[in-house]
């Protein structure tokens, strides 16, 4: 680092956003995408599977191969260092790299490769910075396998959480603290640090998983805030009994009262349509799940979402009614297992966003970035709770996510890490 590079934190910024190289960031989602690979392009890496371990080791490696201490926490999270000239709170990047039971293989994984590329290039350019810069890979974003998601997240700014969180189990009986705790014995060589350490700033950089962007022919966005989002699981118990032999009218058919209710809520969502409410029944689980026998167990998940938190407000008490005015032999029962309000990032670190994403798109003649509201949520989500914090996102080719054929073309995603690095070397040098 020159005294000049220091000095004039913007001259760094840009240094370190013209040393982002796009091979080797295309390289780095390649290797990464190769744990848990599938045939058909996509990447099936739940959390803290064996696959998902030996996708951390390789983090681990590739980051202490360019120069970073490396430390987990209670959770799991996997932290990458660059040191800084001063003790002072790091700047905080990095995203997940666990997957949808099938995903693609940027979701998540591009934010935390992006981040190590952003040392790449502050290595490649000799920029030291007064902050540190810390990459981080969050555990258990999804909440696929264990639910809810963003749990790494939630429990890192507040570690009341945990105890919780750590009683959950997947579907195979296993605890998510059980499997935590495999994670942390396959990680004694890498050093311990407590949870909710103060953090000067926080930028994520991910996919948009929308069609947002690409619509507006966009390769960067700023994202201004998430939309809220609520998790319930729905538990129908009825008796199971014989298809063939027990009369329609006398039937404690639990299929029948969960298709009944979830009628109801799309028809809901569609009277919502104005407000743009998102309404997913994404798991069902039916016992005994046979083909002979009248369902006696149906339980289902719903993913509800809006800018709007009245609207799920309304849509809990839509379900409360449809619920208690079902008349049956049976019992219908819900819980909300994860509710977020809208989160909204600071004007100032929109503003810092905004001239690197114009700064990366104007050298690419790409034009300025879109400013939109993720669809999705984020870890970033809760790190807005703990400090100023912001998101970057880069196209998806046909809004596709969350499925094997999730795409960003290559040069996008060159440029949203041009962006990262511009952003996170101003945070680092305030
Ligand atoms: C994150 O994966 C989400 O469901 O928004
Ligand atoms: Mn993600
Ligand atoms: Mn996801």
């Amino acid at each position: 680092m020159t005294e000049n590079q220091t000095a004039t934190s913007s001259t760094a910024a840009e240094n370190a956003q013209d040393h982002v190289n796009s091979a080797r960031l295309q390289d780095a989602i390649a290797a990464l995408a190769a744990f848990g690979g599938r045939d058909d392009g996509g990447v099936a890496r739940e959390t803290l599977t064996d696959i998902d371990l030996a996708s951390r080791r390789h983090l681990i490696d590739t980051a202490r191969a360019l120069g970073c201490e490396v430390e987990i926490d209670d959770c799991a999270n996997l932290f990458f260092r660059r040191p800084g000239t001063t003790d002072l709170p790091p700047v905080l990047t990095g995203s997940h790299a666990d997957t949808q039971p099938v995903g693609g293989k940027l979701d998540g994984a591009y934010g935390v490769l992006a981040g190590l590329e952003v040392i790449s290039a502050l290595n490649d350019a000799g920029i030291s910075t007064r902050r540190a810069i810390e990459v981080v890979a969050w555990t258990n974003e999804e909440g696929s396998r264990f639910g809810p998601g963003a749990m790494g997240s939630s429990a890192f700014v507040d570690p009341s959480r945990l105890p919780a969180y750590r009683a959950v189990k997947d579907s195979d009986n296993i605890t998510f603290g059980e499997a935590v705790d495999k994670a942390l014995q396959q990680a004694k060589d890498v050093t311990h640090r407590e949870l909710a350490l103060p953090i000067a700033s926080c930028v994520e950089l991910h996919i948009e998983q929308g069609p947002v962007l690409e619509r507006a022919n966009a390769a960067l966005g700023v994202v201004t805030g998430i939309q809220s989002v609520r998790w319930y699981r729905v538990s129908c118990t009825g008796m199971a009994a014989h298809a063939g032999t027990t009369p329609m009218d006398e039937r404690s058919d639990a299929m029948k009262a969960a298709v009944t209710i979830a009628h109801q809520l799309y028809a809901h969502a569609a009277a919502e349509a104005a407000s743009n409410l998102r309404l997913t029944l994404g798991r069902w689980q039916v016992g005994p799940n046979s083909v002979n026998t009248i369902p006696g167990n149906v339980d289902f998940t719903i993913d509800v979402r809006c800018v709007d938190a009245e609207v799920l407000e309304r849509f809990e008490k839509f379900l409360q009614q449809i619920v208690a005015a079902y008349t049956w032999r049976g019992n219908i029962a819900f819980e909300c297992f994860f509710s977020r309000p809208p989160t909204h990032f600071p004007e100032d670190m929109l503003t810092l966003i905004e001239r690197a994403c114009v700064r990366a798109g104007h050298l690419a003649q790409r034009g300025d970035p879109q400013h939109l509201t993720s669809g999705a949520f984020h870890d970033a989500m809760y790190l807005a709770e703990h400090c100023p914090t912001a998101m970057i996102f880069v196209p998806s080719k046909g809004g596709i996510s969350h499925n094997a054929a999730e795409e960003t073309a290559p040069e996008d995603l060159y440029l949203g890490v041009q962006a990262l690095a511009y952003t996170v070397v101003e945070l680092a040098n305030r």
